[in-house]
């Protein structure tokens, strides 16, 4: 059976990079989303690329749509990303819970009908609670969770699920818990001020970072061939993994991308985000057959290089 990849939230940020891989590894995708909105695709790749993908348009919280798409497109592998995001679940939350988490329960479900044994999956160190809950340095990734807010609730009941299918079904899943991501595409949320501020310098222009603290970044594009990774190499299991990686200030990240565009002028506010600044990414290290993990300088000059090239092309 040829390998057909399934991405939900495949217009999202994460989704749009993880097509982006998928396609420059020569591997079929199907973009699942509800969103037809391609601005985030359009900045990794041209029409013509994309039309290597299948695209359909459906509703994760919908059983029966997610289970035809795995059914009628023969998925093999599962990349599930969409998901709401902090303020649309503290706006709506019955929205929340039914994308976040009845939407991760109908792809366990289509895994579970259609004979998929692993699935991949986007949590969020949203799981874990505030910083004065836990004692000093690197958090260890088994600290136990207490979310402060309901999307991470979800995420937590998103982990506690898989661990419900690997028990009950042997579905075996390998669910990452991402930090702050950044990166082309990465435009809504308050943790993508940093790549609104190189999106800014791109343009030769100032900008003020609403938040400040030490945690830890990740390049949007390692973040997807992680997951890529994730869905190919089967866990035996229901395995969450933290991303790890160093802990950097919102200060240095500012330094770094003034540095790469120099006279541009990048400020941030002092108050931290509520979550301890590192988490432990060793078990990842562990576990996997690669890490992806470009230094921050340079993932920072490639963001702001691409910016200014897509500017400059209109
Ligand atoms: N970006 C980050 O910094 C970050 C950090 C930690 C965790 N994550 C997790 O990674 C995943 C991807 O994040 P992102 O930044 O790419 O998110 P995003 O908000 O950019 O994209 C989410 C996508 O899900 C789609 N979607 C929403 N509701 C849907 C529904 N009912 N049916 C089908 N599709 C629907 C949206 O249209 C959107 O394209 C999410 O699960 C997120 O919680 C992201």
């Amino acid at each position: 059976m040829s390998a057909t990849y399934l991405v939900t939230g495949g217009m999202g940020c994460l989704g749009a990079w993880t097509l982006y891989h998928l396609h420059r590894q020569g591997k079929r995708a199907v973009c699942f989303d509800l969103s037809e909105d391609r601005q985030r695709l359009d900045l990794l790749l041209s029409r013509d690329e994309q039309a290597a993908i299948t695209f359909v348009r459906g509703d994760l919280t919908d059983t029966q749509q997610v289970r035809d798409v795995f059914a009628q497109h023969a998925i093999t592998h599962v990349i599930h990303m969409a998901a709401l995001q902090v303020p649309f679940c503290r706006a709506n939350p019955p929205m929340g819970a039914q994308v976040n988490v009845t939407g991760a329960v109908n792809i366990f479900e289509a895994a579970r009908h259609t004979g998929v044994n692993h699935v991949a999956m986007a949590s969020s160190v949203a799981v874990y609670g505030p910083p004065e809950l836990y004692a000093p340095g690197l958090l260890p990734a088994d600290a136990p969770v207490a979310p402060r807010t309901l999307y991470g609730v979800y995420k937590v009941a998103n982990e506690l699920t898989a661990q419900v299918y690997w028990h009950d079904y042997g579905i075996s899943s390998t669910v990452l818990r991402p930090y702050t991501v950044y990166g082309l595409g990465r435009d809504q949320g308050l943790t993508s001020e940093p790549t609104k501020a190189m999106q800014a310098a791109a343009r030769g222009e100032d900008f003020h970072i609403n938040f400040g603290g030490a945690m830890q970044f990740h390049f949007a594009s390692d973040v997807a061939l992680q997951f890529i990774l994730a869905a190919e190499q089967v866990s035996n299991g229901a395995l969450a993994f933290n991303l790890g990686g160093p802990i950097v200030s919102v200060a240095e990240v500012a330094r770094l991308i003034m540095a790469a565009r120099p006279g541009v002028r990048i400020t941030h506010t002092e108050s931290g985000l509520p979550f301890p600044a590192g988490c432990d990414g060793s078990a990842l290290y562990a576990h996997a057959a690669t890490v992806y993990a470009t230094p921050l300088a340079a993932g920072i000059a490639a963001t702001i290089a691409a910016f200014a090239e897509r500017l400059s092309s209109g």
